[in-house]
């Protein structure tokens, strides 16, 4: 049975009209490694830790600033947003098609909350806390391109075209702020697209990109911005002592002008001074050293990176899986090709590079979770194509193959093939991340030794679920299996309301 709404009742949570208040015990282990009798050995102690969550229950009015704003993703988001608020339907040649957030873990999926009855109970994801609804947030952004985004939804050909034709009135006056343009971090290709720049030194393209967020706070009457980067993939910048891997010689970098800073570093810059949330949703690594150190010291969130939408996202669930299963994957080989913006980006060796590294790093974590299978060091033959191909568009095609050792010798190949619009499944992935980040920001904890409130981390892990290759504070192990990531973050947002972890014993029936 599916309830739309539910309160908690126990001593554990207090709602007021202006916070949730829970205590709640965290049930953790702690590992000792000790000589005993001349041998090594583990123990496992299991601890309590009382934690405390306070989360504002005022949602605020939300502005959503899109770096890359005129591209497929941008125009994508956008788009959807104004038909589902709207209320738009089209026709296409097999019925009527109604405007929905599916593929939206906060809009479309849900939690368990129960039994009643016999019968489970479910809930919407988006019932656990007080979060921004999509239809009232107001969209804004930067692009290289100057194409409103009526025409750039045209260029984007993702959406019908009955659809497209009913949106273009809402989209049209909709002009995207002058980008930074370098030509040295992304492919040489996207230079005909270049015509809507900011002028001027690194520095001053930093400060005008904070008066372009103070302005659009101001003109549209948000109380909190989130600032998200679906711009083009960058090549990685070199990370160079005495250059970026402090905040002082970054700060002093940007001061002197250096090549080697990149745009998506500038916009994170610029975040970060205005304490606005910034999230990366491509591979590159903008989040140098300096900007970590500098995220950390202002405590202003953080978030990436790559937006993980539909081979990754596969490969973290199907290993997790296999390994999981006790099967021992020894060759994972992924081919893709694409015809959209985004591929022809990528078809420069530099920039492919980036999205090679995003994507090769998500099957540690479940490997080395089995020693059974893997002996330490080893790891599977893991190997990504990416090929441009212009006829295709944005409708990308995915092609996995995995081959494991199985029981007594044996081998399992399976072989998948994916297509669909990779800009319908980035879309609402951008829009959790807007929405969970600006969540997050609301919510304080405390554990039982400290005498303060304090907010997350502000290298915000709690939204992996949906990056690639999840930015984690330094030393903070990284996890990739999307169960694992679903899991922390529902656990979490129940724990923000007294709920206890969903543990799936139903022990009730047992
Ligand atoms: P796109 O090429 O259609 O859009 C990118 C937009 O960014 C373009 O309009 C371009 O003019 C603009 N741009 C480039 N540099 C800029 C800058 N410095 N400042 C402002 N605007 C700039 O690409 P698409 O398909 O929308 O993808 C965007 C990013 O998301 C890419 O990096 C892609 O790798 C990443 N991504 C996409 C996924 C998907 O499923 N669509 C999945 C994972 C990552």
């Amino acid at each position: 049975m599916f309830i739309e709404s539910f309160k908690v009742d126990s001593p554990n949570v207090n709602y007021t009209d202006t916070e949730i208040h829970s205590v709640y015990s965290y049930e953790t282990t702690e590992l000792v490694h000790e000589n005993k009798n001349g041998s090594y050995q583990w123990t496992v102690k299991p601890k309590t830790v009382q934690y405390e969550f306070k989360t504002d229950a005022h949602v605020p009015k939300l502005g959503v600033m899109l770096v890359g704003w005129g591209g497929n993703n941008g125009s994508t988001l956008t788009a959807g947003v104004i038909a589902n608020r709207e209320g738009i339907s089209w026709a296409t040649k097999d019925k009527v098609q109604q405007a929905n957030y599916f593929g939206s873990l906060t809009q479309a999926s849900s939690i368990r909350v129960g039994s009643f009855n016999g019968e489970e109970i479910y809930a919407p994801f988006k019932s656990l806390l007080p979060m921004v609804n999509p239809d009232d947030i107001v969209f804004g952004g930067w692009d290289i391109s100057d194409m409103n985004l009526g025409d750039a939804m045209g260029r984007a050909k993702v959406l019908d075209i009955d659809l497209q034709r009913q949106l273009r009135p809402y989209m049209e006056h909709m002009v995207p702020l002058p980008g930074i343009y370098d030509a040295d971090f992304i492919a040489a290709n996207q230079g005909a697209r270049a015509n809507n720049l900011i002028k001027g030194t690194k520095k001053e393209q930093v400060q005008q990109l904070i008066k372009d967020i103070r302005e659009f706070k101001e003109n549209n009457k948000v109380e909190r911005v989130v600032v998200l980067w679906t711009a083009n993939t960058e090549r990685y910048s070199n990370v160079v002592v005495g250059l970026n891997d402090t905040t002082d010689n970054l700060m002093a970098s940007l001061e002197r002008n250096e090549s080697e800073i990149s745009p998506s570093t500038l916009f994170g810059i610029a975040c970060v001074l205005e304490n606005v949330p910034f999230i990366n949703g491509s591979p590159q690594n903008t989040f140098v050293p300096g900007l970590i150190e500098l995220a950390i010291s202002r405590n202003s969130l953080i978030g990436g990176d790559d937006f993980k939408s539909g081979q990754t996202k596969m490969k973290s669930a199907l290993v997790d899986f296999l390994v999981g299963a006790g099967i021992k994957p020894t060759s994972i080989v992924s081919y893709n090709h694409l015809g959209n913006n985004d591929g022809m980006n990528l078809s420069a060796p530099q920039t492919f590079r980036s999205k090679e590294i995003s994507k090769s790093n998500v099957v540690d974590d479940m490997v080395a979770s089995n020693g059974i299978l893997y002996e330490p060091g080893e790891h599977p033959d893991h190997v990504v194509v990416i090929k441009y191909v212009p006829y295709v568009g944005d409708s990308k095609r995915a092609m996995d193959e995995y081959t494991s050792e199985i029981f007594m010798g044996g081998k399992s190949t399976i072989v998948m093939h994916n297509t669909c619009e990779d800009s319908l499944l980035a879309a609402p992935i951008i829009l959790d991340l807007v929405l969970l980040a600006e969540l997050s920001t609301r919510i304080q904890l405390k554990a039982q030794d400290e005498t303060k409130f304090h907010s997350f981390h502000p290298v915000a892990t709690i939204l992996s679920y949906l990056t690639k290759a999840p930015l984690v504070p330094p030393g903070t192990p990284v996890v990739n299996a999307l169960s694992k990531q679903r899991a922390m973050l529902e656990n979490i947002f129940r724990a923000c309301v007294g709920l206890a972890p969903e543990n799936n014993m139903i022990l009730e029936y047992k």
